[in-house]
This record gives structure tokens, C-alpha cells and sequence, in this order.
């Protein structure tokens, strides 16, 4: 259970449960709130470390759907999780399997979700916590919540891929468990997205999946998800995966667009979507697979796309998320505009973080607060124009 790499390759290592039991619609109702009520498709591992985790909210969003040109459009909330992003999901089992593999303690690299969920959960479990985060690059809700758990957070003067790459090298020599995306568990809880998905669209899945790609974990794990779906049975439509990078940081985006067997990695990623300001995925190759098997492409998208996807979800929908969340909405918006995603389909945005975890006010700077004389003058102008 302690190790995440294989020890011929070096590659990243895969979980396959090995089951002929499957849940069905019907079967689920009543079963418990969260992740684990997918029990038949993930590891058996007793009692889990839980606070709750998955059983987001999917929101129908007509008016949203209107703005951007497409006939149906639902975004998946990441953000209603206990600690407010999808890392709660991997890092429910991640946590459980450290436990059960005997660690005291556990590290992990981040952008900022990651080191907030892991440390909940290693204080819900009981264990040391170490997050590694680039210095003065996380978002202040993300460095916030890692403290407020009370894991040790060590800044690391670079990028968040030096910081993992520092977590990797010295993981051993301070004897604690990995639980970054390299680590395979993680993966399977966060394939349960796409098992909700499934079930809160009532089993059909003639849908395309939208998903901002940081280190291309989670593209990777929900297509998981749904290829499990098939496997037993469940589903007949494989959705397409179609992954959200920002253009300061899109490796991925590069590769695909220009037709190349390996990315060029990006030294010096930058973007507003700090969750997602990684040159270097280490899932890159799990991350392609998936999108190509399931006929999809990997897309990039300007910070400004960010910014504005972010102002129309929000004052159209009332529904809000950190940057990184919105880039998928940006994404539609841009290639429905241009042609290159068909208006005439259903797709489905993850929405992966709060959006309090991200409070700058160079992401709201299009709504200044005013006096509220000005207001008050102005919106008596209006009304007197009224009566006239
Ligand atoms: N969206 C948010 C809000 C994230 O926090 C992340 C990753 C992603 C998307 C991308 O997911 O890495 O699986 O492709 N955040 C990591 C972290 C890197 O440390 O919290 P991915």
C-alpha cells in the first residue's frame, strides 16, 4: 500500500477493483451521503476517515446555458465538499489507505486544495500533516484552512512542480506517506464523480464532461470513473473528457493542438487560476489517454476568459467558483463561439473549488463598491426618468 510507483518502470501504479458486484440506480437509494456509498467499486478498507465528502450538487443552468450558446448546460459544485474542493474525494480514501498502511504522517505538494484537504483530514485520522506550497503563490482561503488544521506548511521558494518534486525526494527520509495525485488511491476517490454524475443524471450519460487540468489527475480519475461505469454494464455512452488548461500554463493543450507524442513542459507557469498554475502534470499520460479514448481534447483559455466566465456564472446563476473552477465555462464559451464544440449537446462543467477560497479583488475589480451617495443620486435619477 506504501508504494505509488512501480518498482520496474517507475510509472505511476493503477487500483482495479476486481468485483462482479455492482450497485444499480435503484440499489443506491439509502445508502449513506457521501463517497462510500459507491462501496462495490472501491477498495475495501474498512472504516473510512470521512467528513462527508461528494454528493455534490449538479445545477441545470438555463440561463448561463443562454449566455454561451448551448441547448443544455449543468455545472458540478465541487465546492459544496467538506474542506471546498474535489481533493476531498481522493483524499477520504488516500487518508484511510495511509492509515491502514501503518504512516503517522503524511505530506503533500499543492497548489493550495490539496494541502487544505489534506490537512482536515489528517486531523480528522490523527496524523502528522506536512503541506509544501509555493511561497506567496496560493490563495489566501487555501493557506488559511492548512493552517487553521493545523498542518505544518512549508513554503517552497518556486514553482508548485518543484515543491513536489522536493515532496517526492524527501518523503522517505522524514518517513511519510505521499498523497499527492502519483498516488493511486487518490485516483479512486475521486472517480465517484463520475459514478454522481451517473446517478443524478438518472443513468443517461449522453453528456460531454468539462474539467480545468492542473497536474491531470481528475480529468484522469472521472474517466475512470465512467470507464468502470461500462465495464459492468451500466452505462452504454462513454461521455467525451474534454480538459480546461490556462494559456500560461497549458502543456497539455500545446501538445494536443500540435499533434505531439510528448508535451514540452512549461518552466515558469502563470496564470490567475492559481490552482492550477502547473508546467509540469505528472499525470500527463493517464490525462491523454483518457481524452483521447473518449474522443475529446484538451483546450486552453486566457486568464481574461477566466475572469469574465467567472463574473457570468455568478451574476447569471448565482453560483460561484475560484478561477480554476471557471475555466471550463470559459472554455465553452470561447470554442462554441468559434465552431469548435457543437451548441446542439448537454455538457457537463466541474466547478472544482469554493469560491471564498479564492476573495481577490482583482477577480471582482469589474464591480467596484461605490459611496452609497452616488448610488443613492444615481438610482433617484433613474426613477425620476421613470416617472417622466
Ligand atoms: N481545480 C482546482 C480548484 C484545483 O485545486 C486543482 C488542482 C485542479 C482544478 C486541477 O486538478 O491537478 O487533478 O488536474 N489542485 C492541486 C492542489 C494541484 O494542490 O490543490 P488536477
Amino acid at each position: 500500500m506504501r508504494s505509488y510507483r512501480c518498482r520496474c518502470c517507475g510509472g505511476p501504479l493503477e487500483v482495479r477493483v476486481e468485483t462482479d458486484q455492482v450497485f444499480s440506480l435503484n440499489s443506491l437509494s439509502g445508502r449513506v451521503q457521501s463517497i462510500w456509498r459507491y462501496e462495490e467499486l472501491l477498495p475495501d478498507l474498512g472504516n473510512p476517515v470521512t467528513l462527508g465528502e461528494g454528493m455534490t450538487r449538479l445545477v441545470r443552468c438555463e440561463r448561463l446555458a443562454k449566455l454561451i450558446g448551448v441547448r443544455n448546460l449543468y455545472v458540478k459544485l465541487e465546492g459544496t465538499n467538506p474542506t471546498g474542493s474535489f481533493k476531498d474525494r481522493g483524499i477520504s480514501v488516500g487518508v484511510t489507505v495511509a492509515l491502514r498502511a501503518g504512516a503517522d504522517k503524511v505530506v503533500c505538494a499543492s497548489t493550495g486544495n490539496t494541502a487544505a484537504s489534506l490537512a482536515a483530514y489528517a486531523a480528522r485520522a490523527g496524523l502528522e500533516c506536512a503541506v509544501l506550497i509555493p511561497k506567496g503563490k496560493v490563495a489566501s482561503g487555501k493557506l488559511f484552512q492548512a493552517r487553521l488544521f493545523g498542518a505544518v506548511v512549508c513554503e517552497v521558494s518556486g514553482t508548485f512542480d518543484d515543491a513536489l518534486r522536493t515532496a517526492l525526494r524527501e518523503a522517505e527520509s522524514i518517513g511519510a506517506y505521499v498523497l499527492n495525485s502519483v498516488n493511486p488511491w487518490r485516483l479512486e476517490g475521486q472517480k465517484t464523480a463520475a459514478f454522481e454524475l451517473w446517478e443524478q443524471m438518472s443513468g443517461d450519460t449522453s453528456f460531454d464532461v468539462v474539467v480545468p487540468v492542473g497536474n491531470a489527475g481528475n480529468i484522469s480519475a472521472i474517466w475512470k470513473g465512467f470507464e468502470e461505469l461500462s465495464r459492468h454494464g451500466l452505462i452504454d455512452d462513454l461521455p467525451r473528457m474534454i480538459g480546461a488548461q490556462s494559456s500560461g500554463a497549458a502543456p497539455l493543450a500545446r501538445m494536443m493542438r500540435l499533434g505531439l507524442d510528448e508535451p514540452s513542459w512549461v518552466d515558469d507557469p502563470q496564470t490567475i487560476a492559481s490552482a492550477i498554475r502547473i508546467g509540469r502534470p505528472v499525470n500527463w499520460k493517464r490525462a491523454i489517454r483518457a481524452v483521447r479514448r473518449s474522443g475529446g481534447m484538451i483546450y486552453d483559455v486566457e486568464d481574461s476568459e477566466i475572469l469574465e466566465a467567472m463574473r457570468l456564472m455568478a451574476t447569471s446563476e448565482g453560483i460561484a467558483t475560484e478561477p480554476a473552477g471557471a475555466a471550463p465555462i470559459a472554455l465553452l464559451k470561447s470554442k462554441i463561439q468559434s465552431g469548435e464544440l457543437p451548441r446542439d449537446l448537454t455538457y457537463v462543467c466541474i466547478a472544482t473549488g469554493h469560491h471564498l477560497k479564492d476573495p481577490s479583488s482583482a477577480l471582482v475589480s469589474w464591480n467596484e463598491p461605490v459611496p452609497v451617495e452616488d448610488y443613492l443620486t444615481r438610482a433617484g435619477l433613474q426613477r425620476t426618468r421613470f416617472r417622466e
